[in-house]
């Protein structure tokens, strides 16, 4: 069919009170995108001319998050009348008024509906010629669905609520997944004769269903295969088990590209990361926003990285990660904390207890130990001595040091920035830097150290320490 006769609407108008949240549902977070970016996303990928979101609870939270990363989509708002009737009722008024052809309705709750099963739900409409065409799925706990109800024949009569349904309707197995395709001529005829006498005092969409049959439509039911595709979130108990579905799936999907995963059930990795061939993820890691990995590189155990990037051949383990930038075989962790602006250069090394801000470190630099670098740009080859701190701030401003290439700095230095120590320098250990260091220089400002002869003998006679000094005197 042409997209000129293809339109979704994607419902997302409702609170989702059972989420228990001030966050609206389709607005929680699975792998990296809200629950709504997932429907979005496949919507926006079954060729209709018109994506149509129904908004209403915290709408403006939902049309920005829409207008930012679907911008062809058109969201349009539900009025105050409650139910999934109502809002594709609403959805409508964001088709042209002469649209005529099939109508995709998708819930903005149910995120792991795959393109491939809308269009082959699609095809089963089409060319079976069925006013309505819904999506099922047989299940193991019905729990909350709307049940399909079939006559002793087994012909589709119609869709009941969990909240409405008899004891006999509640022990059917096979449930309304809440996705369909609908003509539009019929669905704009049934839903203006929807009533709101139910359980809920809403208009539901599911009764649409009876409606074209009374009216002598035809009505069919695809079932799906995988439970998964079609289960819907109401609650975050929900959201858990599905969202461990997803990963499983993005997991296996790595694999099979040429990751190796220890432990996928303790690997987490949003849909946006981007894994380079043998790549290594141990336990406990999770990788998030657009975080990429390059080839060959090992990462965890764990390591939570966000929205960063990490070259070829190197390795992160037990460390924090954010907005950085890891080059080719370079080494971080354990106990690492990059945070935003973090550049290290190939071969580099970030140690343990160490933590760097805006920091660009050059290839083959080392900070090995227990170091706080903000602010700093340090040059090649150098090596940052244990217990250095990079005094950035001095209570109103930040200010920027900078270290050359193969400067060696002793240890438990303080860099009070702003100060640039040149090439090839040395600082002493435990050296408070407040003056530039010139090139091939010794920075040092330490007091020269004085030994009081014998003060432990005079002030702690008898002691432990005293008794100690005077055997080794005697020696
Ligand atoms: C709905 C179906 C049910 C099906 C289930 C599948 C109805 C009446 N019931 O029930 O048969 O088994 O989905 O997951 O349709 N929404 C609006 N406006 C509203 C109410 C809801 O846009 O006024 C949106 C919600 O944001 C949500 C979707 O519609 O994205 C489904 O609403 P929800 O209240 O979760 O319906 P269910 O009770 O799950
Ligand atoms: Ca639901």
């Amino acid at each position: 069919m042409s997209e000129k006769h293809l339109a979704v609407i994607v419902l997302a108008a409702g609170e989702g009170t059972r989420m228990n949240s001030s966050t609206p549902k389709v607005m929680h977070e699975m792998a990296g995108l809200p629950l709504l970016g997932h429907v979005l996303a496949t919507a926006s990928a079954i060729g209709a001319s018109h994506v149509i979101p129904v908004i209403r609870h915290q709408r403006d939270h939902i049309e920005e998050y829409i207008r930012a990363f679907f911008p062809t989509a058109k969201p349009v708002d539900q009025d105050e009348v409650p139910g999934t009737g109502r809002a594709v009722e609403c959805g409508l008024e964001g088709l042209p008024a002469d649209f005529n052809g099939a109508v995709v309705v998708t819930s903005g709750d149910v995120p792991l509906l795959e393109v491939s099963t809308i269009d082959a739900l699609l095809e089963t409409h089409l060319e079976g010629g069925f006013g309505v065409t819904v999506l099922s799925s047989i299940t193991e706990d019905p729990t909350g669905y709307g049940r399909i109800v079939r006559d002793t024949a087994g012909a589709f009569t119609g869709i009941v609520e969990h909240r409405d349904a008899s004891e006999e309707q509640l022990a059917i197995a096979e449930i309304n997944a809440g996705i369909y395709v609908f003509d539009s001529a019929l669905l704009r005829s049934a839903l203006g004769q929807l009533g709101q006498h139910n359980a809920q005092g809403e208009k539901y969409l599911t009764d649409v269903v009876s409606i074209a049959l009374n009216e002598g439509s035809t009505v069919q039911a695809l079932a799906v295969e995988d439970p998964w595709q079609v289960a819907g979130i109401n609650d975050r108990v929900q959201l858990a088990v599905l969202s461990a579905e997803l990963n499983a799936r993005i997991c296996e999907a790595w694999m099979k590209a040429g990751v190796t995963i220890q432990d996928p059930a303790s690997t987490w990795i949003d849909v946006t990361v981007e894994l380079g061939r043998d790549v290594t993820l141990l336990p406990g890691t999770i990788l998030k926003g657009t975080t990429s990995i390059g080839e060959g590189s090992t990462i965890g155990p764990e390591v939570l990285m966000t929205d960063s990037i990490v070259g070829a051949g190197a390795s992160v383990v037990k460390s924090h990660v954010t907005g950085s930038y890891i080059g080719n075989e370079a080494t971080v962790g354990p106990y690492s904390f990059l945070r935003p602006g973090t550049d290290l250069g190939a071969d580099g090394k970030i140690g343990t207890f160490v933590e760097t801000k805006n920091a660009k470190i050059g290839v083959g630099t080392k900070i090995p130990h227990l170091t706080y670098v903000g602010d700093a740009e340090i040059g090649a080859g150098s090596n940052i001595g244990a217990g250095t701190i990079f005094a950035n701030y001095d209570g109103v401003n930040k200010h920027r040091s900078t270290i050359g290439s193969h400067v060696r700095t002793g240890a438990h230095n303080v860099f009070v920035a702003p100060i640039t120590i040149g090439d090839g320098a040395y600082t002493a250990a435990g050296t408070v830097v407040r003056k530039d260091v010139e090139a091939g220089s010794l920075g040092m400002n330490v007091t020269p150290q004085r030994n009081i002869a014998d003060w432990v003998l005079d002030k702690r006679p008898g002691s432990a320490a005293a008794l100690a000094a005077e055997e080794a005197q005697q020696n």
